[in-house]
């Protein structure tokens, strides 16, 4: 194929996906399976490696994030980003509406808006291109974002259509409840304390300093509000109009309303609809539509006139907050949880809610003594909302944060940048000592069902077990001399520890429990780097190369592993018999040219995936590394593979090969590769491009 052949297919394929990605993400009606997608996605990183010069700065085959920032630059808002008054009833609804009439007349539209419950963002458009994304911050300066909110996926960075040359637009940054519960799922697993809300986690993914990091996070966007100079819209609902012709996703629940009456049947419909969302609204937002009417209505020194919000009803009751007490979690985890005089909410009785931790006492400036808002919103925990500051009498004192573990009394630290408080007494902090032989046990780690939530606490306080390796000494003796423990009850204890040793290497890693590690993370290591040993070497430059590793994992483990007492575990822990490799796949054992070799994986390929490198080295005999050290007889070199591994390679005359050459010493001639290389790419099918 020659060059302008290539530039052409090129551009057409770049322009197809991200039509698709459009309408995937922003109209959320995918015309292709996922499946066709990934196929031109394929073909389209072939030929950007056959000509990396004719690759687009903004190509889908580049990954979304990356970068890390070290300060949020303050950015002051060009035009002060406002807050809403609110109405909480049908009264004050109609006052705001007689206002308004009184002021210019009855013949009036209203904008009917939900109100998602995320974070306020003003974003920068210059010749159809995003060029600034800034927090809402004092509502005069906020934090410059843009690389962030780059990862969001819904966002278009680079518009089509008639786009004025330069403009801005707000909106609403958010989480679906949905996501919003994986990523709880996972923190629950890694032994973290859950996230309160997906407002909290939106807003602080937004502040995450690595921006790879943000991109794994599902965010989503609704923009509502357009601001430029000499636009030529005159209502509200054109400029939403406009800005979704231009490919920005708006809200497709908007409603143009004749007069208060068709607004309070929005408000009626949606109080009962709001619960099937999948995301979390707090009320509607009323605007008038004309601009010119807006205009005339102006802005108190807070809030514009021409727009309120109306909240909804949420099912809240007034108690009294008798004691903070904090519970210490697997991990060492401090979270302060109100104990409350029990009241009535939503058919159950609420005694207990959870207050996250120092930062939200202090936000709320909760104390002892107070009068508590208590809500259930979508969350299956009770939050406090709230203080009765009217009710609160003079001998109730500020809320100090506890200082020591309330179960050893170590005292406690907090890391810089976490809310989260830790107690770092690992090994003698019974109920994380408790904690980690119990998600050790539980079904998705060892799965040892003998060995529930109660026994952990008598093997731990008879002193039988004091850490997970323990378990594998533990004799039917010693379980027949506790209280009420039968002849079965033992044999089955102990069988179920023997079971134990067939679990594969990746339970075995999640099992270990340590911090930030769920079990896809401990999947995909167990499979990238083979065994305990690789992992316990692995440096962060290999760890980062893992897919799903960001940085915190990788920090987390490697401080995990520099501690003699954890390696210590770990050799127990093989003595004991358990698996600490990952199993190979022998079904697919096709020959044995590469026994003995040992490979380092590194870029990406084009015949192959790199998973897809590693089972063909494996199933010829070859053993795979994930980094190069004076044991690696060769480093599989792809497209952008990491210089420190060339580098290092180099150093110590490590041997290079590219994957044809691995295909020629398993025998498999380059002409015959493993998958069908993406050879010249049909002509796509003609589309429409915006
Ligand atoms: S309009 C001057 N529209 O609610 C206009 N705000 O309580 C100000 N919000 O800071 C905003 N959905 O974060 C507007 N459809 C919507 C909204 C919305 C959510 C948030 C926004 C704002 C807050 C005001």
């Amino acid at each position: 194929m020659d060059k302008a052949q290539a530039k052409q297919q090129i551009d057409e394929l770049t322009a197809t996906l991200k039509e698709h990605n459009y309408r995937y993400y922003v109209l959320s009606e995918p015309t292709i399976s996922d499946l066709e997608f990934d196929r031109l996605l394929k073909q389209l990183e072939y030929l950007e490696s056959q000509f990396p010069d004719l690759t687009h700065a903004d190509s889908p085959t580049h990954v979304v994030g990356g970068g890390v920032i070290n300060e949020f630059e303050t950015v002051k808002h060009r035009r002060r980003m406002l807050s809403l008054g609110n109405t909480y009833n049908e009264t004050e609804l109609r006052d705001f509406d007689s206002r308004i009439r009184k002021a210019i007349g009855d013949d009036i539209e209203y904008v009917c808006e939900l109100k998602i419950d995320g974070l306020a963002i003003s974003l920068f458009y210059e010749n159809g291109k995003l060029i600034q994304a800034v927090t809402r911050g004092d509502g005069m300066q906020g934090d410059d974002v843009t690389a962030n909110v780059r990862t969001i996926r819904s966002l278009n960075t680079e518009l089509h259509g008639n786009y004025p040359a330069e403009f801005e637009i707000r909106g609403e940054i958010f989480m679906h409840r949905k996501g919003f519960e994986k990523l709880n799922h996972e923190r629950i697993a890694a032994g973290e304390p859950a996230y309160a809300n997906p407002r909290n986690v939106a807003s602080g993914s937004l502040k995450l300093k690595d921006s790879g990091e943000v991109a794994k996070r599902p965010l989503d966007i609704t923009l509502y509000h357009l601001l430029g100079d000499n636009l030529s819209y005159k209502t509200h609902a054109e400029c939403i109009e406009a800005a979704r012709s231009w490919g920005l996703k708006t809200a497709d629940t908007t409603e143009v309303c004749k007069g208060i009456y068709e607004v309070l049947r929005f408000l009626e419909k949606w109080d009962q609809r709001r619960h099937d969302l999948g995301f979390d609204t707090d009320g509607v937002v009323i605007k008038v539509n004309s601009l010119s009417q807006q205009e005339e209505l102006g802005y108190t020194a807070k809030v514009p006139r021409w727009a309120i919000a109306y909240k909804f009803q949420t099912e809240s009751a007034t108690t009294r907050l008798l004691d903070i007490t904090y519970q210490v979690g697997r991990t060492g985890a401090i979270t302060p949880v109100a104990e409350l005089e029990p009241v009535f909410l939503l058919g159950t009785t609420v005694k207990r809610a959870s207050l996250h931790n120092a930062n939200e006492i202090e936000r709320l400036d909760v104390r002892v003594g107070d009068m508590v808002f208590v809500e259930k919103g979508g969350e299956i925990i009770p939050k406090i909302t709230g203080v009765d500051f009217s009710q609160r009498t003079e001998n109730c004192a500020p809320t100090i944060y506890a200082s020591v573990c309330p179960e050893c009394e170590t005292a406690l630290i907090r890391r810089e940048g976490e809310a989260q408080h830790y107690c770092p007494n690992e090994d003698g902090c019974a109920p994380q000592v408790i904690g980690k032989i119990e998600h050790f046990v539980a079904r998705k780690a060892l799965n040892i069902d003998s060995i529930g939530s109660e026994m952990a606490k008598t093997l731990y306080s008879k002193e039988l077990v004091k850490d997970i390796a323990d378990l594998y000494s533990i004799t039917t003796e010693e379980l027949l001399k506790l209280e009420r423990m039968g002849e079965k009850s033992a044999q089955n204890i102990i069988d179920g520890i023997q079971e134990s040793k067939n679990i594969p290497f990746e339970r075995v890693l999640f099992g270990m429990g340590i911090r930030h590690m769920g079990e896809t993370v401990a999947k995909k290591l167990a499979q990238t780097l083979g065994s305990i040993e690789n992992i316990m070497q692995a440096d962060k430059e290999t760890l980062l190369g893992i897919d799903e590793i960001g940085d915190v994992i990788a920090e987390s483990l490697i401080t995990y592993f520099a501690e003699p007492k954890h390696k210590a575990l770990v050799e127990r822990l093989k003595e004991a018999g358990l698996q600490m490799e990952a199993q190979t796949k022998t079904q697919s054992q096709a020959g044995t040219s590469l026994s003995g070799l040992t490979f380092v994986i590194s870029g990406v390929f084009n015949k192959m995936s790199r998973d897809e490198a590693k089972e063909l080295i494996e199933a010829h005999g070859g053993k795979c590394s994930g980094s190069v050290s004076s044991k690696t007889d060769y480093l599989l070199a792809g497209e952008g593979m990491g210089p420190a591994k060339l580098e290092k390679a180099t150093q110590l005359g490590v041997k290079i090969i590219s994957e044809d050459e691995l295909l020629t010493m398993i025998g498999e001639s380059t002409s015959t590769p493993q998958s069908a290389p993406p050879d010249e790419p049909e002509k796509p099918k003609q589309t429409t491009l915006f």
